[in-house]
C-alpha cells in the first residue's frame, strides 16, 4: 500500500484583477528599459508622468511619441496600457488642451521646484484658469503634486500649506476631476474628504511603509542612518499621519486609489551630497501593500484601492480579459538592484538603480 502523504497547506492566496498604478515615471534613456518591465508586468493602466529629461512631456505630440517609445518593448503585452500625461506649465495654452483627450488622459501640474525636474513648474495657478477651463470642457484630469513651492515654509508643513490652492481650484472648476497626488498627512485626507466628488487623491506605497524617521535616521529599523531610497517628496510624515493614510487606503472611500509615484533614478543619484528625490517602489509595491492591508485586517477591501477607484475616477472601462495577477503569503528578500547594460558610449558604465525596501523581507510575493 503505498504511503499517504498529506499535502502541505497552500500558503495563503491573493488572486486579484490587474491593478492599475495612477502615478508612476517610467523615465526615459537608459532607465525606461530597467524601470517600465516592473509596471508592465504587473498592472494594467499605468498613468505615466510627463517629467521627463532632457526633454518634458509637454504636448500632445510629446505623449503620442512617447507611448510608442514606450510601448515597442511590449508589443505582445496587451494587458499593459500606459495613459499619457502632459505637464502643465506657464507656457501651456488652452488651445494646446483642446482635442487631445484621444491621446492625453491628464495634465500634471508641478509648483516650481518642489521636486526633481519640476524647474519649469508653475508660481502664479491663477494664470493657469483659463487652461483649466480648456481641460474640464476635454475631460482631462488636472494631476496636482500638492505642494507649496514657497522656501520660507518648512518641507513638513508644504502639503498643508497648498490645500487652499486645491480649494480653491476645486470649488472654481466644479467639472474638472483633480487628483491630488501621493497625499501624505492626515491634513491632506480630510481635505479630499471634504471637497466635492470631482476631487480624489493617490495613496503610494511607500508613504502607508515608512515616516520621516526611517529616512532621517531616527527610528529603530533605520539602525540610526540616513536612507536615501527612502527619501522623495513629498517627504513621509509622522507616525500619525502613516497611520491615518492606512486608515484612509483600507477604508473603501472611492476617493482614495492607488498611485505608486515609483520614481526612479540611478544609483549615483542617491547615494552621493546631493540625493535627488523618488523611491523605486514598483518591484515591492504590491507587496507593500498586501501586507498592509493584512494589518488593517482590509484584505477584501484591496481589490477596490487597486483597481476599481481609480478606473471610476477616471471614466475607464474595466479589462475583463487582461490577466490576474496572484499574491501568495511567502516570504521573500527585496533585491539588492536591477542593472544594465547600454549600448551606447555615452553611458560609461552599466545603470544601476536600487529598489525601495532592497534588501529586506516581505511576506507576500507577487507569482
Ligand atoms: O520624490 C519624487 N520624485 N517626487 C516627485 O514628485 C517626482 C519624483 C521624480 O520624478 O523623481
Ligand atoms: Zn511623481
Amino acid at each position: 500500500i503505498p504511503a499517504i502523504r498529506e499535502r502541505p497547506p497552500m500558503p495563503p492566496t491573493l488572486i486579484l484583477p490587474r491593478p492599475d498604478d495612477f502615478h508612476v515615471h517610467l523615465r526615459n534613456g537608459m532607465v525606461r528599459f530597467l524601470a517600465t518591465p516592473f509596471t508592465a508586468e504587473h498592472f494594467g493602466y499605468a498613468l505615466v508622468m510627463p517629467n521627463t529629461r532632457p526633454c518634458p512631456i509637454l504636448t500632445a505630440e510629446d505623449a503620442m511619441n512617447y507611448r510608442r517609445d514606450l510601448m515597442q518593448y511590449f508589443p505582445e503585452n496587451k494587458d499593459f496600457h500606459p495613459l499619457m500625461s502632459i505637464q502643465i506649465t506657464d507656457k501651456t495654452t488652452p488651445d494646446m488642451i483642446t482635442g487631445t483627450k484621444a491621446i492625453v488622459t491628464a495634465g500634471k501640474l508641478y509648483p516650481e521646484g518642489v521636486t526633481t525636474n519640476s524647474d519649469n513648474g508653475v508660481r502664479d495657478f491663477k494664470r493657469l484658469y483659463p487652461v483649466f477651463e480648456a481641460m474640464q470642457k476635454e475631460g482631462l484630469v488636472l494631476c496636482l503634486h500638492g505642494e507649496s513651492p514657497d522656501h520660507n515654509i518648512s518641507g513638513l508643513n508644504r502639503e498643508a500649506a497648498f490645500l487652499p490652492q486645491l480649494r480653491e481650484i476645486a470649488i472654481k472648476f466644479p467639472g474638472l476631476q483633480i487628483v491630488l497626488e501621493h497625499i501624505t498627512t492626515h491634513d491632506a485626507i480630510r481635505e479630499v474628504e471634504s471637497l466635492p466628488n470631482n476631487v480624489a487623491a493617490t495613496i503610494t506605497a511607500h508613504h502607508l511603509w515608512i515616516t520621516i524617521d526611517d529616512i532621517i535616521g531616527y527610528s529603530q529599523r533605520s539602525q540610526g542612518k540616513l536612507r536615501p531610497h527612502n527619501f522623495c517628496k513629498p517627504i513621509a510624515k509622522h507616525e500619525f499621519d502613516r497611520q491615518a493614510l492606512c486608515h484612509a487606503a483600507t477604508s473603501g472611500n472611492p476617493k482614495f486609489f492607488f498611485g505608486s509615484d515609483s520614481a526612479p533614478h540611478p544609483v549615483d543619484d542617491k547615494e552621493c551630497s546631493r540625493v535627488c528625490a523618488g523611491c523605486f517602489t514598483s518591484p515591492v509595491a504590491l507587496s507593500i501593500l498586501a501586507e498592509v492591508f493584512e494589518r488593517m485586517n482590509a484584505l477584501h477591501l484591496l481589490e477596490d484601492f487597486l483597481s476599481v477607484h481609480g478606473k471610476n475616477f477616471y471614466g475607464l472601462p474595466p479589462r475583463m480579459n487582461a490577466k490576474k495577477i496572484t499574491l501568495i503569503k511567502e516570504s521573500w528578500v527585496v533585491n539588492g538592484s536591477t542593472s544594465a547594460d547600454w549600448p551606447n558610449a555615452d553611458y560609461r558604465r552599466p545603470i544601476l538603480i536600487i529598489p525601495f525596501l532592497a534588501g529586506e523581507t516581505l511576506t507576500w510575493r507577487v507569482t
